[in-house]
């Protein structure tokens, strides 16, 4: 029987398997990633379900009567009012640019490769010509190799966006690293009772000449190289 690839809008009956679905697809990216982690917090994708011009659109396979959730694509046509509004909004305005933003765009690891992605994007570019939107617009994280390829592959180009830089800084470590512990000997552990039976202590910072630290014989290192 032939899998067909089927779109249609998200039901409030679908949020948690689709949370479920999400937090699956990008639980190996953001092991790599350092970028804002995704997806955001379950509150906040529960929040994207009652919000207007928010399209939630989720991609099964149907094969028979079987049907698997596959894929999910977010996008919105403005970004207001949120507290996770990171763009500037201007920068597009002065280009003349109206964007459709593409917030999520996620394939089942196993069916990744398999042209779901495509069908996704196709979908949200139809979405974008029929709502008067010149751009899709998005954010990726410069090391999600496979997306990057996947979107530069479509035509997509970078904005000015910010990259995550970092430089090592040169510093020792604060705490001291371990140090070999003094071996006890005979002699000292006679001293250490004969001071303790005649009730003295030593000041621990001036050495005894028992409590010396004694130098071990170096180890004799072969050399294969002759
Ligand atoms: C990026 C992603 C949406 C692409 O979807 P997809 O269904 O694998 O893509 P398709 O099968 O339509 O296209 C595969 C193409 O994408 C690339 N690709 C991306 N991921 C791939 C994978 N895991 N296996 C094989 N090819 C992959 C290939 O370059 C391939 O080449 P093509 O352009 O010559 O066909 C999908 O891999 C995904 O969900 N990744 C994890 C989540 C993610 O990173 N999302 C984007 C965050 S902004």
């Amino acid at each position: 029987m032939e899998a067909e690839l089927r779109v249609r809008r998200i039901h409030r009956r679908d949020l948690n398997r689709v949370w479920e679905f999400l937090k699956r697809v990008f639980r190996d990216v953001n092991r790599e990633t350092v970028e804002y982690q995704r997806p955001r917090t379950k509150k906040r994708f529960l929040e994207v379900y009652e919000e207007e011009g928010v399209e939630q659109l989720v991609f099964e396979m149907q094969e028979g009567t079987r049907h698997e959730l596959v894929g999910y694509a977010e996008s919105t046509f403005e970004i207001s009012g949120s507290s996770d509004n990171w763009m500037n909004l201007r920068y597009f305005e002065r280009r003349e640019m109206r964007p459709l933003f593409v917030e999520e765009l996620a394939v089942h690891p196993e069916y990744q490769g398999r042209g779901i992605g495509r069908f996704m994007l196709e979908q949200l570019e139809h979405l974008a010509k029929l709502r008067g939107c010149t751009h899709l617009v998005l954010e990726v994280a410069e090391n999600n190799q496979n997306a990057l390829v996947f979107y530069k592959k479509r035509a997509f180009q970078k904005l000015d966006a910010a990259i995550f830089m970092a430089k090592r800084v040169a510093v020792e470590p604060e705490l001291l690293p371990p140090r070999r512990l003094v071996a006890s000997t005979p002699e000292a552990a006679q001293v250490h009772a004969s001071e303790g039976s005649r009730g003295e202590s030593t000041p621990p910072d001036v050495p005894t000449p028992a409590a010396k630290p004694k130098r071990t014989p170096r180890k004799k290192v072969s050399r294969s190289d002759g």
